[in-house]
């Protein structure tokens, strides 16, 4: 779940860790560690909190040195505190270890190795690793050996990161279900756990693969397979520079990455489609002709907002392609016993690559025999490299924890995606050339910024908000209510603006803000009797209507208007002003809006 950064070259580790640390600040964490080969011996320093009280700590001692590994946490086994921060060490102080992860079965492992005289110092699951090199060393293997039998008895998910104390020359990674990186520099190598922390040191990365085992020298890399046999690995160009991942003129990242809405669609469909001819060409499709004949239904596994985007999918494929879809939380998808047709495949949804509930959902279709296919914006992440097919969305970095702008590229991927699934291709050349009107749009209600923000101080003080929308907007809704709760800790729920009357409607007064996603199109006049209702309990409304449409006038308290567009693309208009009334609200209300209370940005443990 939080970061690793390491380091070896012939620079100090120590402001390449600490750097490296703070720019993994945004996955969320509740203490930090380094430990630095210094003057002969490893030196550790640990800290409750931010980054840089680590960082005030280390002043005052001699943390000068050129291998290094650092550490944020978010815990899992053991409290937050100073003793359970990483990186946790063995007896005889010779292993030092930082870990992403759950070991599973630690329990026993430190029982075991309690009754073989081992001291732990911490609560934690990972300390454990370190005591069970110690002992595999203590039978004459060397760090190596001892780390790969240390590694067949540890169960569970990891990214790994050790010094040997003994061997100031070399780093050590392991990675299993946890993503794990090296960074290649000139006279130096780098370990993170992801990419971001890098930048501006080094573009070439390289991602370990599930059950790999790296040994860094500051001028060479040896990778292999947990049997010690070496393995291929490819080193891969950053598409980000700092500057991308920098906020930049925004106050928070967040703010950056809805007002880079426009480019993220853009981004989506360039060099994929043809508007004229109505074509689309996704080359991550293109070597599985065959097998995509054969999809009878689709399963599209996902959480949070990804799941809200696949149920906007869920329209694309059954109304574009007319492929049967059920799109499903991946939390629950792992543990349900669901009889499989051999035409089922599953499509999984994921900004970041590594969300455990997802990448499990993954591996449960697999294990079915099923197509399995993804759409994701990490480069190289394991979701992407697990999947038989997928796109990325190329989004580029997505920072802030509440995800705004892989929202919308995750709706346009789908759209293409099931634009190139569809056998029957009419009307597609009407939707693809709407579809690349839209980011001029987005730039249009971006500009309503101002008055956005002026409604959600409007509502800030409100406890409740009930977010409604009928088709298309049903799942914006619900990612709509999402994104309030997470920034601003408001209670908001989504529904579908039909189900209302069938019981939360009971909540309406007017105390009760409504916001309602309720554009001009063939259903308008269903959710304009919503509205009534709503009315008619003096419930005030905010809607979001279509330019020129006086409908809503007597309805609605306030509006905000979007563009007209077809109704498949309303979404990526209408989410907008969600996005935007969600950050306002946050931000009014003090809150750290790109680091939401209790929330990290990629959910790597279940
Ligand atoms: C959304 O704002 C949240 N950050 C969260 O629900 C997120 O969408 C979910 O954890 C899935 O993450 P993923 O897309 O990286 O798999
Ligand atoms: N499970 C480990 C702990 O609780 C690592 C948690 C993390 O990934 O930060 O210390």
């Amino acid at each position: 779940m939080c970061g690793i950064v390491g380091y070896i070259g012939d620079g100090e580790s120590l402001p390449v860790l600490l750097t490296g640390l703070k720019a993994l600040e945004y996955r969320g964490y509740d203490s930090a560690g380094v430990a630095i080969f210094s003057r002969g011996a490893v030196k550790e320093k640990k800290s409750l909190g931010r980054i840089n009280v680590l960082e005030a700590a280390t002043k005052g001692g001699d943390f000068s040195g050129s291998t290094g590994i650092a550490h944020t946490r978010w815990a899992t086994h053991g409290v937050p505190s100073e003793a359970n921060a990483h990186p946790h060490r063995d007896c005889g102080r010779r292993v030092f270890v930082v870990h992403n992860g759950i070991i599973e079965n630690y329990r026993e492992l430190k029982e075991y190795l309690i009754g073989r005289g081992h001291k732990f110092l911490s609560e934690t699951d990972t300390e454990s690793v370190a005591h069970l090199i110690e002992d595999f060393l203590k039978d004459g293997r060397d760090f190596k050996d001892a780390l790969f039998a240390a590694l067949k008895m540890i169960k569970g998910a990891y990214a790994l990161a050790l010094v040997d104390s003994n061997d100031p020359e070399k780093l050590y990674a392991a990675r299993l279900s946890s993503p794990l990186v090296v960074g290649v520099g000139a006279g130096e190598y780098f370990l993170a756990s992801d990419p971001s922390a890098l930048i501006g040191r080094t573009k070439d990365i390289i991602y370990l693969k599930d059950g790999e085992v790296a040994v860094v020298r500051r001028d060479n890399i040896e990778i292999v397979n947990f049997e010690n046999v070496p393995t291929p690995y490819e080193i891969i160009k950053l598409e980000w520079n700092l500057e991308e991942a920098q906020k930049g003129k925004y106050p928070h990242f967040m703010l950056k990455e809805i007002f880079e809405g426009p480019e993220v669609v853009r981004a989506a469909f360039r060099g994929r489609i043809n508007a004229k001819d109505g074509a689309v060409k996704l080359g991550g499709l293109e070597l599985i002709p065959e097998k995509l004949k054969g999809i009878k239904r689709l399963v599209i596994a996902a959480c949070g907002t990804s799941y809200y985007a696949g149920l906007i999918g869920e329209y694309f494929f059954e109304e574009i392609a007319d492929i049967p879809v059920e799109v499903q939380f991946a939390s629950e998808f792992r543990y349900r016993r669901e009889p499989f047709d051999p035409g089922t495949a599953v499509l999984a949804v994921s900004q970041s690559g590594e969300t455990a509930d997802t990448l499990a959902a993954l591996r449960k279709a697999k294990e079915n025999g099923l197509l399995t296919l993804g759409i994701v914006n990490v480069v190289g992440s394991t979701i992407a490299r697990e999947t038989d097919a997928g796109i990325y969305n190329h989004a580029g970095p997505e920072i802030g924890v509440a995800s705004t702008k892989a929202f919308l590229s995750q709706v346009t991927c789908l759209l293409l995606m099931a634009l190139y699934l569809a056998k029957d291709k009419t009307g597609q050349s009407a939707l693809l050339r709407e579809l690349e009107n839209i980011p001029g749009k987005i730039e249009k209600i971006l500009a309503q910024a101002p008055l956005i923000e002026k409604l959600s101080e409007k509502y800030q003080d409100s406890q409740n908000f009930l977010f409604l929308g009928r088709r298309y907007n049903y799942p914006t809704a619900l990612e709509g209510a999402l994104k309030l709760k997470e920034v601003s800790y408001i209670h908001a729920e989504g529904c579908g603006a039909g189900e209302m009357k069938h019981g939360p409607l009971a909540m309406i007064g007017p105390d009760f803000p409504t916001l309602a996603i309720a554009p001009q199109n063939g259903i308008s006049d269903k959710i304009n009797s919503n509205l009534e209702e709503i009315k008619a309990r003096r419930g005030p409304i905010v809607a979001i209507a279509t330019e020129n449409d006086e409908s809503l006038g007597s309805l609605a308290s306030d509006l905000i208007r979007v563009p007209a567009t077809l109704e498949p693309l309303e979404p990526l208009l209408t989410v907008i002003p969600l996005q935007l009334f969600a950050y306002y609200a946050g931000v009014k209300k003090g809150y750290d809006v790109d680091k939401p209370r209790n929330l990290a940005k990629s959910v790597t443990v279940e």
